[in-house]
């Protein structure tokens, strides 16, 4: 008779440490003003950027990547061995294929695990923190890696008014396994495609190959689209997600938004009446928008500045291209 097939009941999954690396090169405002016509003052009014951190000459989408996850393996005191799949949420890995996931598997020193990128934009790490999580709970995976990770300097017009002030370049990973308790609770996640335009490669790659001086296809963005949608609709699913969880908004200590615009975390947070004791990450300010790496890097500087601490509440939340969103409560490891 053959091996009876048993899914395992009662497992639970959680975030078991967290690794970040940051583009080394500071890019002030001031540098970019000039060819957009602009304004300190205008950039950090309209967006709370001062500054964004970008890829310097000896990096790039695969360095960032793997120093992200080997600080995430060490926090987490798992071995790259034990790493049964790898999922990197990216929008700006150049290949078609092979995936990013299949290299940083390899260069990790994995064991053939399960390798895979999604295509969920700023929301993509959320999306994979979920599907990780389940993952973990079914039985099909032990220990996941999970990566979000940009090289957005490279994505962006110098001269779009709209867009060049607004990215920047990093790697978020997190090691997410078996846990006693639950450690990561349901996601909420959705798409609205009759928003599919609002933020989009500015070219598709066919049409790339028929410009006489073929150039890099940009991101582009209908920007005030994006403000409405996000700063209204994004509070409904942060509290769609606190219900979902079965707790209340008192009973968070972080709130974790993908890093898009300062004032739309401001909004988001109004419309929550967040409590006084909730911590708001505000990484933007001096990281810039980092897409599907902003949340794994703005949970590390809530750590570095003292404000978040192992077993702490986070409501993470991201949206962006598709329009797409995710969002989930995890406990911090
Ligand atoms: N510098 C200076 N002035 C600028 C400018 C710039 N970079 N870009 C636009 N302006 C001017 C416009 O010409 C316009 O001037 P006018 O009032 O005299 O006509 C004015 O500022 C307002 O332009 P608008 O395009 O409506 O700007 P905005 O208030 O919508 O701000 C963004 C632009 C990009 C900051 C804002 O739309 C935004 O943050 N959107 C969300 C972006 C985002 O979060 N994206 C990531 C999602 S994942």
């Amino acid at each position: 008779m053959s091996t009876a097939w048993t899914i395992p009941t009662g497992t639970h999954a959680a975030v078991l440490g967290l690794g970040v690396d940051r583009g080394k090169r500071v890019v002030p405002n001031s540098e970019l003003v000039a060819a957009i016509d602009s304004s300190d003052e205008w950039i950090q009014q309209r967006s709370g950027i001062r500054e964004r951190r970008w890829v310097g000459p000896d990096e790039d989408l695969v360095t960032m990547s793997l120093a992200a996850s080997q600080a995430a393996l060490a926090a987490s005191s798992v071995e790259a061995a034990q790493i049964d799949a790898v999922i990197v949420a990216t929008c700006t890995w150049t290949m078609q294929t092979p995936s990013l996931a299949a290299k940083l598997a390899y260069l990790l020193g994995t064991q053939a695990p399960a390798a895979f990128d999604i295509s969920a934009a700023c929301a993509g790490f959320c999306h994979a923190v979920g599907i990780a999580n389940d993952m973990v709970r079914s039985g099909t995976a032990r220990y996941v890696l999970v990566v979000g990770a940009e090289l957005l300097s490279e994505m962006t017009s110098r001269t779009d008014r709209g867009t060049a002030f607004i990215f920047g370049d990093g790697a978020g990973a997190v090691v997410i396994g078996p846990s006693d308790v639950p450690g990561i609770g349901p996601v909420v996640w959705g798409s609205d495609g009759e928003q599919f335009d609002a933020i989009r490669q500015s070219v598709d790659w066919r049409d790339v190959l028929a410009e006489e001086e073929p150039t890099m296809p940009y991101i582009a963005m209908d920007g005030a689209t994006v403000f409405r949608w996000a700063a209204y609709q994004m509070a409904k699913v942060a509290q769609e997600t606190l219900d979902r969880t079965g707790i209340r908004v008192e009973e968070i200590d972080l709130f974790v938004p993908h890093q898009a615009n300062m004032r739309i975390i401001d909004a988001m947070a109004r419309a929550m009446k967040l409590p006084e004791h909730v911590r708001i990450a505000r990484d933007i300010a001096d990281q810039g928008n980092t897409s599907a790496a902003s949340i794994p890097l703005a949970l590390a500087r809530m750590y570095a500045d003292g404000e978040a601490k192992s077993g702490d509440l986070a409501l993470l939340i991201a949206f962006g291209a598709g329009l797409s969103y995710a969002a989930q409560v995890v406990r911090v490891p």
